[in-house]
């Protein structure tokens, strides 16, 4: 067994159609508000990320019909899209899936929101849930 690479929940995001009426309904119901918001033309989304302690919520809502955010909710509705973990060494943590046989989305680390640097893992191999490794 390896030593644990996971250091943190980074996020949990949620696919939403209306991420202004998302984001609303989180403000009023728990209080939680927007700590960072962008535009990621490269995959397509928009992103609010919601501080909860040390960890977010991410709320995503596509940019345009291409978007795998778009099929997404096209194909399965509004809900649960993906979890980051949090990881030191996001290269090491892909090659790690890698070795044990795992499949990925992203050969290699590409630049994600907030300046991190980020790499997904297909839900095909880890159990049905899309992971995003996330190094700060
Ligand atoms: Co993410």
């Amino acid at each position: 067994m390896p030593e644990l690479i996971l250091t943190e929940i980074d996020h949990v995001a949620i696919a939403v159609n209306d991420l202004d009426a998302a984001i609303g309904w989180y403000a009023e119901t728990f209080g939680a508000t927007v700590d960072h918001r962008e535009t990621v033309e490269s995959d397509g989304v928009e992103e609010a990320l919601l501080k909860v302690a040390d960890s977010y919520v991410q709320l995503l809502t596509p940019t345009n019909d291409t978007s795998p955010v778009a099929k997404y909710l096209a194909n399965k509705g509004e809900g649960l899209h993906h979890i980051g973990y949090r990881v030191d060494d996001c290269a090491a943590a892909l090659e790690a899936v890698k070795a044990s046989g795992g499949r990925v989305i992203d050969e290699a680390p590409r630049p994600g929101s907030r300046g991190t640097t980020v790499a997904f893992v297909h839900p095909k191999t880890s159990f049905g849930t899309l992971i995003e490794l996330v190094q700060e």
